[in-house]
């Protein structure tokens, strides 16, 4: 976005119309603060920056950083912004179906979870690879590897090793899949997060997925925020 010089007639008229909307009672929503539209809270992003940074500083050979399951890229661009400003170079993968959810994870749910199809289906499904690389492109970051996959089926050894993944696919199955086979992907030190990992509401496949996880490593339950289910190789 072009930015007024401070002082000029621009720079004086923003801000005459910023203290016009401020004080309005009609205009106020457009300058009203609120928390970006987006599905992460607060702790959940903190908590990832700190771990981005711990696994830069503890690995001796640098892994990666993944997001699987980007939707629009809010978190994408929270988590890039925060690597250019500390200048980490580390490779940033972006995985997605870049279509939304697959038939067979809708069924699955749908069938063996009890969930209804029309809460989960055409959700997503507006994404667009080359949009989604344009977008941050634009928004002016580089170290990103965006690649059009479905969870389930992708080979995380190619990407390893991994220092933090955030897993964000909402459903069982590809939530599962993932996790299964991760272990062997993560450098000496790594963490992962699991988005939604809330029982009894429509995404809890993740927390299900996330609880068999780390029952099958004997490590507990922990929780940041109210829903990011945790696991760190220490
Ligand atoms: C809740 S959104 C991700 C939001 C994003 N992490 C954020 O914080 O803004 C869920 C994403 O998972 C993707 N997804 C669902 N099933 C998938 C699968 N089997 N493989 C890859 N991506 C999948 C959807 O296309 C959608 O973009």
């Amino acid at each position: 976005m072009v930015q007024a010089r401070p002082g000029s007639l621009y720079f004086k008229l923003g801000e005459l119309a910023k203290r016009i909307a401020f004080r309005s009672k009609w205009l106020n929503f457009l300058t009203r603060p609120r928390f970006p539209l987006f599905g992460m809270q607060p702790a959940q992003l903190a908590w990832l920056v700190n771990k981005m940074d711990d696994t830069r500083r503890e690995n001796k050979k640098p892994g990666a950083i993944v997001e699987v399951g980007v939707g629009l890229g809010m978190t994408t661009v929270f988590l890039l912004e925060h690597m250019n400003l500390s200048q980490d170079t580390r490779p940033y993968y972006c995985i997605d179906t870049f279509g939304g959810f697959l038939e067979k994870d809708i069924a699955f749910e749908e069938k063996q979870r009890g969930k209804q199809r029309h809460e989960m289906e055409g959700r997503f499904a507006y994404n667009k690879k080359e949009v989604f690389e344009s977008n941050l492109r634009k928004a002016g970051y580089s170290n990103h590897v965006v690649i059009s996959a479905d969870a389930s089926t992708m080979d995380f050894s190619t990407i390893a090793p991994i220092d933090v993944m955030l897993l964000d696919v909402d459903l069982f199955l590809p939530t599962k899949a993932v996790l299964t086979q991760i272990m062997k992907c993560l450098n000496v030190r790594a963490y992962i997060m699991v988005d939604d990992c809330q029982p009894n509401s429509l995404w809890d496949g993740s927390d299900q997925a996330y609880n068999e996880f780390v029952q099958s490593q004997a490590r507990p339950r922990v929780i940041v925020g109210t829903k990011g289910g945790v696991f760190e190789k220490i």
